[in-house]
């Protein structure tokens, strides 16, 4: 008998588009309950209809919102112009009926809005003599005072009768402008009437009503870097003015091409920082010439996202119910059809873990099994099954003809009871050999594979435009392989190991008539194959498509063993003449299912070349680690010697000359200054055995020893560079290691932090070097245990601390990093000059600093300030000592008006102009970013991994990078 049918599964015949005829309807209590999934992380809302006029998905999808939702909110019904349409007639029956139902199903009911530009009635902003107030010339204090009369009232009235059945209000929607020039939108009837104070009037007479309500601040697109920057404004605005504000809800109303996952994840960390709760409030991803999948998989990195800051996201809110009764119906943004029925997007939030279809699988069935006439028999769910039991299901598998197999499961029939014997493989087939296998097979197994895209990066050859071909395996869906010559064109990946392919994707988006995303089209590419080869010599066809117009095409492969595939293209498209062919990626799939551990001849092992990679501080950094894992910080003083006194004069005990200072010097009494020092868990002052390395950590103009913890953030009370260090160090990234804050204010007085370059504590700034040689780095040694010795002065006893010293600052103290560690110069405009007043750039460069390269081999400049010295200095500063800086790392937002300039001008040159003597220099950009502390941390967090990192580093290269 054996041999009558192959191990690995017979013939595949079809299976094309990407959805299987799989799943038959489904009734809403065989769903998975999305409520009861994200129960532990967030509640999960629906918007509804209730009035009359409107769809009324209250009552429609009443066993619907039921099963998935523990949230309401009404789409229109609590709107000004539903609940208080003229002046003092209000009207609150649908409304009550949502709540009702809401209370009867267990769940929440969210407000949506008291104050909005939109659907409010004019009546709101008439005067006495029926004019619109804000179309009129001059509008007088008695206009604004019955204009704040009627929103207080509206608010008491509305607010007052829902009492605590509303648990959350949007007190103001949509606010802040779409367009830059104003933090406002100015054509809010509200703003051109009040002015900015409306929001306060309405949070704080919302909270005087009901003190119990969470207020959020309402509105769309905040997730993008401008409108957030505004909306971040006005909120810090508002808290800092005590106004009761508790949350921000984002909108979320998305598309599956426009939505950048790093900016959304951005926003929620910003917001949060701000000590805000989060809700996305009326979710919905619209379409727009994508399929149902691209939309599934969006809503699954959405999901995975907001699961991954559950702690600060409290509700998740989807814009309606069914596609059909959305306000975006034209692009289907929802999570179920017109017919109630799921959609992909609806499995993919079922398990985000796991492919939409896996999770589909697992309630509705992974196999069907089809008789010779092609109707349903029966379907299974993954698991292990007796052949017996098929019986139950009314029918034997003599009958089964064909089965259709959902994506990346696989069927096993085996020759014995529970999975023991032979075994033979199937996935989709029409031609099932149902009759003999019954003789012989006595179990069977329905498993998900899950499996991977093994041409992802992989390396690619092409027969045209081959240096753009990597582009169709980057995993990255906008950027194409795009030739446009005479056919055929092919585009060949090496594996480099030997699979069993079970499908494969090519994804030809952008090819509509129109350059826009269409699913179905002709221009998508017409003819193509996979081919797949053991040499990429002679290949084999083992897929060959035809008059394809579908924008993703997708096939099943039938375990094809295989170490090359080629996509090979005979007609680009299907309008004549049109030879351009877009790929944007081509994917294929293998199971895992036999991993071959055959090696191609020639192969060899990657060369591994371990390297820091630079990335974004992870969440979970900033977060508080028990007591034991956790660092602690100390005051100390200390005296200091190097100062700049009352009279602009450098004291020194040193004896220094005038002409190297670049002003006068004298001696003169010490004075006591204060540091803050971190000290990691385990530090113990008595072990004299463990030693440190070190980090001095340096503030900005305006700040002092305090600047770096609390700028940074605070996280339950830690503080969030603390939380960095003690993560890195609990995660085995890093050493162990000490941070210094000092005041980097070398002055009499030190404890001013005014911005006065009249003043002498800002000079102070530029001679921070003869403290921290002389009166600072001895101090800390002293006392501390570090493995640098400064007392040491010995080659090796150099060589060695340095090796173990860091150096760092933002701003003005990144400034600092480098005027004063490579080389720079030293300004003090006000004293050269002799200049009275305050000076167009407030300084002016005076002597060059000698360095400090004998102290530190790494060195860090944040956001460096103006007056930092241009590269060329600086490099030169590098190259004349006869120490090597080992890593110089800078960064900077390239939307920071402060210090972008002086970021570029301290790099330019500074390369060529240091030589060999710099080994590793990072340049980071990180786009959209100011002159704050998401840059700073960033730059923290890297520059700390690449000095005291346990990652052994490649040798030391240039990196120049910008990050979103
Ligand atoms: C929409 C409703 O869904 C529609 O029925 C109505 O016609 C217009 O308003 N932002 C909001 C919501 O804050 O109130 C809007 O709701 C959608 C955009």
């Amino acid at each position: 008998m054996k041999g009558k049918f192959t191990t690995i599964a017979a013939l595949l015949l079809l299976l094309i588009g990407a959805v299987g005829t799989l799943p038959a309807r489904a009734q809403v209590s065989e769903l998975p309950s999305l409520r009861e999934i994200y129960k532990d992380c967030f509640d999960l809302g629906a918007a509804v209809s209730i009035a009359g006029w409107s769809d009324q998905t209250l009552d429609k999808h009443s066993e619907l919102l039921a099963h998935h939702f523990n949230s309401l909110t009404a789409g229109n019904e609590m709107k000004p112009d539903a609940t208080q349409p003229w002046p003092g007639t209000f009207r609150f029956a649908d409304a009550d009926r949502m709540i009702a139902f809401a209370q009867e199903h267990g769940m929440k009911v969210r407000g949506h809005t008291l104050v909005w530009h939109n659907q409010t009635p004019q009546w709101f902003f008439r005067d006495g003599s029926n004019q619109l107030i804000y179309e009129k010339e001059t509008i007088t204090a008695e206009d604004r005072q019955a204009v704040i009369h009627r929103l207080e009232q509206h608010i008491e009235a509305v607010v007052g009768h829902f009492g605590d059945a509303v648990y959350a209000w949007d007190v103001v929607n949509e606010a802040v402008s779409d367009t830059g020039g104003s933090i406002y939108r100015q054509d809010s009837p509200w703003y051109r009437i009040l002015g900015e104070d409306y929001i306060k009037i309405a949070f704080r007479k919302a909270h005087e009503v009901n003190p119990n309500a969470k207020l959020f601040y309402n509105d769309y697109y905040i997730d993008a870097p401008a409108k957030r920057a505004r909306t971040l404004e006005m909120l810090q605005k508002l808290l800092a003015e005590g106004v009761p504000i508790h949350g921000v809800g984002i909108q979320g109303h998305w598309s599956v091409n426009d939505t950048r996952i790093s900016e959304i994840e951005q926003s929620i960390r910003m917001y949060a920082e701000l000590g805000l709760e989060i809700q996305i409030t009326e979710m919905d991803v619209g379409m727009q010439g994508f399929t149902e999948e691209e939309q599934a998989e969006r809503y699954r990195e959405l999901f995975q996202l907001f699961k991954k800051y559950s702690d600060v996201i409290t509700s998740v809110t989807l814009w309606g119910t069914t596609d059909d009764t959305s306000w975006r119906r034209d692009e289907s943004p929802l999570l179920f059809d017109a017919n109630q029925q799921p959609k992909p997007a609806f499995w993919a939030l079922v398990d985000t873990e796991k492919p939409w279809y896996a999770n589909r699988a697992e309630y509705l069935g992974a196999v069907a099994f089809l008789s010779s006439s092609g109707q349903r028999l029966g379907v299974l769910r993954p698991g292990e099954y007796s052949i017996a039991e098929l019986e139950t299901l009314g029918f034997t598998l003599e009958e089964v003809a064909g089965l259709d197999v959902e994506r990346e499961h696989l069927i096993t029939f085996y020759s014995q009871e529970d999975l023991r014997g032979e075994a033979w493989h199937f996935t989709t087939t029409d031609s099932f050999p149902g009759r003999a296998l019954a003789a012989e097979a006595k179990s069977l197994s329905i498993r998900f594979l899950e499996s991977k895209n093994i041409a992802l990066n992989k390396p690619v050859r092409a027969s045209v435009l081959e240096d753009r071909a990597a582009r169709a395996v980057d995993g990255d869906g906008l950027t194409s392989w795009s030739p446009s010559a005479g056919p055929p064109y092919w585009l060949e990946v090496d594996l480099q190991g030997n699979f069993l392919l079970s499908r494969w994707v090519v994804r030809l988006h952008g090819s509509g008539p129109l350059g826009g995303q269409v699913a179905e089209s002709p221009f998508n590419a017409a003819d193509f194959r996979l081919q797949v080869s053991d040499d990429a010599i002679t290949w084999r066809d083992e897929d060959v498509v035809e008059g394809n117009t579908a924008s993703v095409y997708e096939g099943s492969l039938d375990l094809v063993p295989a170490r090359f595939i080629r996509l090979y293209v005979t007609r680009p498209t299907s309008v004549e003449l049109n030879y351009s062919l877009y790929v944007y990626e081509l994917e294929v799939y293998e199971t895992g299912l036999e991993e071959s551990s055959a090696k191609a001849p020639g192969d060899q092992a990657a060369e591994v070349v371990s390297m820091v990679e630079i990335k974004q501080l992870p969440y979970e950094y900033r977060q508080t680690l028990p007591k034991k894992q956790r660092g602690r910080l100390e005051e100390f003083s200390y005296p200091v010697s190097h100062y700049i006194d009352r009279e602009r004069q450098l004291v020194t005990a040193q004896g220094l000359k005038a002409k190297e200072a670049g002003r006068e010097t004298v001696e003169g009494e010490p004075i006591t200054k204060q540091a803050y020092i971190y000290l990691p868990p385990g530090y113990d002052p008595e072990d004299q055995e463990t030693k440190y390395n070190v980090l001095y950590l340096l503030h900005g103009v305006g700040g002092s020893r305090y600047e770096w913890l609390r700028g940074s953030g605070t996280a339950h009370d830690t503080y969030v560079i603390c939380n960095v260090l003690d993560n890195l160090i609990a995660s085995g990234e890093i050493e162990p290691l000490l941070v210094v804050f000092p005041e980097g204010r070398s002055a009499h007085d030190w404890t001013d932090t005014a911005f006065n370059p009249q003043k002498t504590n800002l000079l102070g700034f530029y001679y921070f070097d003869y403290e921290l040689r002389h009166d600072l780095i001895p101090f800390v040694e002293a006392n501390f245990n570090t493995y640098a010795d400064i007392t040491d002065t010995s080659p090796e006893g150099i060589a060695f601390s340095r090796e173990h010293r860091a150096i760092a600052g933002l701003s003005m103290g990144g400034m600092q990093a480098l005027n004063l560690t490579l080389g720079g110069h030293r300004h003090d405009f006000a004293a050269f000059t002799g200049a009275a007043g305050d000076p167009q750039n407030g300084l002016a460069p005076t002597v060059l600093a000698q360095g400090m390269q004998d102290l530190f081999a790494y060195v860090g400049a944040f956001s460096n300030a103006p007056t930092s010295s241009p590269g060329t200095v600086l490099g030169q500063g590098i190259a004349s000592s006869p120490h090597r800086i080992e890593l110089l790392y800078m960064t900077c937002g390239d939307a920071d008006a402060i210090a972008m300039q002086s970021y570029r001008s301290a790099a330019d040159g500074l390369r060529e102009a240091a030589g060999d003597n710099l080994g590793a220099f990072y340049q980071v950009v990180l786009k959209g970013r100011g002159h704050d502390f998401s840059v700073w941390n960033h730059g923290f967090y890297n520059f700390i991994r690449l000095c005291f990192g346990k990652v052994e580093t490649a040798e030391p290269v240039d990196i120049l990078l910008t990050l979103d």
